[in-house]
């Protein structure tokens, strides 16, 4: 922790299961009100024994807010309601939450007592994206969220209309989320810094799809390669050709903004063309292009999206060290689901 000095400091604290953009544009927004940004995060024991077991464990829960960009400090295993004690121990003036209520096993507003004192802030919760909403859209096993041409601006219907859990999380275009994405919110979530003319340049490209820890690891190593990363995401159509079924569960415009609030990411390419071409490296400048440990799947003519980079020297396999996939993390929220 750093000295207080006149500075601002910004107390938040949550079970950040599944981090979603949401909680990352409530930390931006949290930040924005001081200067440095503490987050507690509840144990595993904590939340089971007041809302139940979460899907993410304590430690991939902690690495997840770590990894987001306006994040300076997490404190792990915080209690459920926030004390003053908590407040003063870690020298921060207030803390901040969005604006919905959050109760306790005994029905107890979690902020009260912060509440009380007058050292609490809120913010505005970001509408259409919540862990409901996900797990929805997972158990949905159709492409109704992200239907293109005629059918995108169809009402929806059968199936979305049962799965869709939350209320405030639907939309009459895709009749699953009601997200709307605004350049607005792309200049809040991005750094805007252009590269230095002698930075070492890394491109990355995929679906980041529900954004995990298996990402976060990958891109921590992709950035080490270099000084300025630049990560480009699929189309959906194009993620949905070699993943299949309903993915992307996430649409492109949500991929964005999960990518551009982490903090190893310097510029976000969006809808990336699936092959990394001369054209592309030139552009943007690129030294190297990286791929993590899991396969790489064909271009739709059946090529090596990779195969210009490797032609000229400029490609590196990396291992994440990580184990986690999107497919892991879907399989996981339905297990639960049926568990809880
Ligand atoms: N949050 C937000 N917008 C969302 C979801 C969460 O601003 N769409 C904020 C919450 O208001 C809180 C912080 O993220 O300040 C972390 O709280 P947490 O307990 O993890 O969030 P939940 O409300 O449980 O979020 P979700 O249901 O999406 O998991
Ligand atoms: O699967 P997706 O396109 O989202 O992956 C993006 C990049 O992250 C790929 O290079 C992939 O190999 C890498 N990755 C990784 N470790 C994981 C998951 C993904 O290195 N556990």
């Amino acid at each position: 922790s750093e000295e207080k000095g006149n500075q601002i400091r910004v107390w938040c604290d949550g079970c950040y299961d599944m981090v979603h953009f949401g909680h990352a544009n409530s930390l931006r927004q949290a930040k924005a009100l001081g200067d440095y940004l503490i987050v507690g995060i509840h144990s595993d024991y904590e939340i089971t024994k007041h809302k139940g077991p979460p899907v993410f464990t304590e430690e991939e829960r902690y690495k997840m807010v770590r990894g987001i960009k306006w994040v300076d400090e997490v404190v792990e295993g915080v209690p459920y309601v926030t004390t003053l004690e908590t407040l003063d121990k870690y020298h921060c003036d207030f803390c901040v939450h969005g604006d919905d209520i959050t109760m306790t096993a005994d029905g107890v507003d979690t902020y009260h007592l912060v509440k009380a004192a007058g050292r609490y802030r809120e913010v505005q919760r970001t509408a259409g994206v919540s862990t409901t909403d996900l797990v929805g859209r997972m158990l949905l096993m159709t492409r109704q969220h992200f239907r293109q041409g005629p059918l995108e601006y169809d009402v929806g219907h059968e199936g979305s209309s049962q799965l869709g859990l939350d209320s405030d999380a639907r939309s009459p275009y895709t009749g699953c989320s009601q997200f709307l994405p605004t350049t607005q919110k792309i200049i809040q979530f991005s750094d805007g810094k252009p590269p230095k003319a002698n930075d070492k340049i890394v491109y990355v490209a995929g679906a980041f799809d529900l954004f995990h820890v298996g990402h976060l690891d990958f891109l921590e190593k992709a950035r080490a390669e270099g000084d300025y990363l630049i990560v480009g995401l699929h189309t959906d159509p194009i993620v949905n050709r070699y993943k299949g079924s309903n993915y992307p569960i996430m649409n492109l415009h949500e991929r964005v903004l999960s990518v551009l609030a982490c903090k190893y990411v310097s510029e976000v390419v969006i809808g990336a063309p699936y092959a990394v071409s001369k054209n592309l490296m030139e552009h943007f400048k690129v030294d190297l292009v990286c791929h993590g440990q899991t396969p790489i799947q064909p271009d739709a003519d059946g090529s090596d999206p990779y195969a210009k980079p490797k032609q000229l020297c400029k490609f590196k396999l990396l291992d994440s060290e990580n184990t986690m996939t999107t497919e892991k993390i879907v399989d996981r929220i339905i297990r639960h689901r049926l568990e809880f």
